[in-house]
């Protein structure tokens, strides 16, 4: 890493993102640091990470957080793989990040992922094209209105907050662990903490409530993250969960209940490119190097609910979602070690 210490005579009203600066040697990082006051207190450090020759995969990068995501990474230089499910709504996007970005790498990628056959054509399709993956990012998340089953027959806000990243990041292991060291990051929420994994009910089909059966989702897309990263100990592939935040994005858009929320909470939402740093964080700093199998809040690990810890949950629940896959044709390929504790 390059530290560049600018110097008190840095006008700390730059306080705007850089684009890494030509003199940059390959694949650096550069640290700048911006004093104020005769004092020279330090107000702020951030660290620019050259993300050239990284291929990213960021799924649901049309909107919100996902988009801010895409954004972030092209600008430090990642060429960077734009899932989203509608070309109309990703090509817009990919001209919005071109505009901030002209020397972008974007490339998109379409597929339903609430559907386990689009995952697996979008995970072959890029598989065609690249060879590498450094960065796996399961973005792509939502909340019906109510209980709408897929063409699958899976319930949709489980299909795409948990089976999705768990077939996705399944259907690339293979270009992951080759390209290690390779990172998978799975877009979480707080609402885990309000979430339950029912083994005999996964799919609220005893009741369901748009919240809770997120709120459930996303608790076990967290329990997976855990699991995933004993099982992938030694391989060099990290896998982490994060909360991005109250954010002011297009989330909920299918809910009247939860868009009144959203109006309601405006004060202490948060703009999406803000809710993107922890994504951004995860997926370029060193600083989290070698480090899986955690849970991050604000860009440090975080404490998650207790039941998400509950190893003998996570393995079940691992062990339900392969029956519930190999019930709609598709088998797991184990290409983990055995689950350790
Ligand atoms: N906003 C928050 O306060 C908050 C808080 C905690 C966690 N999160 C999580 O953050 C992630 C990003 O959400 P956001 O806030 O940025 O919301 P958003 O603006 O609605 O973005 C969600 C993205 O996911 C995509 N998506 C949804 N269903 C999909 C499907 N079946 N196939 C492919 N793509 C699909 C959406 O595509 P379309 O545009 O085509 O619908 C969109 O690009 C989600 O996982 C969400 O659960 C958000």
């Amino acid at each position: 890493m390059i530290s560049w210490d600018c110097g008190p005579a840095f006008p700390v009203s730059f306080t705007h993102r850089l684009q890494m600066p030509d003199f940059m040697p390959a694949s650096k990082d550069l640290t700048i640091v911006m004093y104020r006051g005769a004092a020279n207190r330090v107000v702020e450090r951030f660290t620019v990470t050259d993300m050239v020759g990284k291929v990213c995969i960021v799924t649901g990068s049309n909107s919100g957080i996902g988009k801010e995501t895409a954004a972030e990474l092209a600008g430090m230089g990642a060429t960077v793989v734009m899932v989203v499910r509608n070309r109309e709504r990703g090509e817009a996007a990919m001209q919005e990040i071109i505009q901030r970005h002209p020397a972008a790498v974007l490339d998109l990628l379409i597929a339903d992922l609430s559907i386990v056959s689009e995952i697996r054509r979008a995970a072959a399709e890029f598989k065609a094209r690249y060879s590498r993956l450094d960065v796996l990012i399961n973005n792509a998340g939502g909340v019906s209105s109510k209980r709408t089953l897929t063409p699958d027959g899976l319930e949709e806000t489980f299909a795409i907050n948990y089976i999705a990243p768990f077939l996705l990041t399944h259907e690339l292991m293979d270009t992951l662990i080759s390209s290690a060291p390779s990172r998978v990051i799975v877009v979480s929420s707080t609402a885990h903490t309000m979430g339950k994994v029912d083994l005999n009910d996964l799919q609220s089909e005893n009741g369901f409530s748009s919240l809770r059966t997120y709120a459930n989702a996303k608790l076990m897309s967290l329990m997976f993250t855990y699991e995933l990263a004993r099982r992938l100990r030694g391989t060099g592939v990290t896998v982490n969960a994060l909360h991005p935040g109250l954010v002011a994005s297009n989330f909920g858009k299918g809910s009247r209940i939860i868009r009144f929320f959203y109006r309601i909470a405006r004060p202490f939402e948060i703009s999406s490119r803000k809710g993107a740093e922890t994504s951004v964080y995860l997926a370029s700093s060193p600083e989290v190097e070698g480090m899986s199998g955690e849970y991050f809040y604000r860009c440090k690990p975080k404490k998650s609910s207790e039941a998400s810890y509950d190893l003998g949950t996570q393995r079940s629940l691992w062990l339900a979602t392969e029956s519930i896959l190999a019930s709609i044709g598709i088998e797991i390929k184990e290409q983990t070690s055995s689950p350790v504790s």
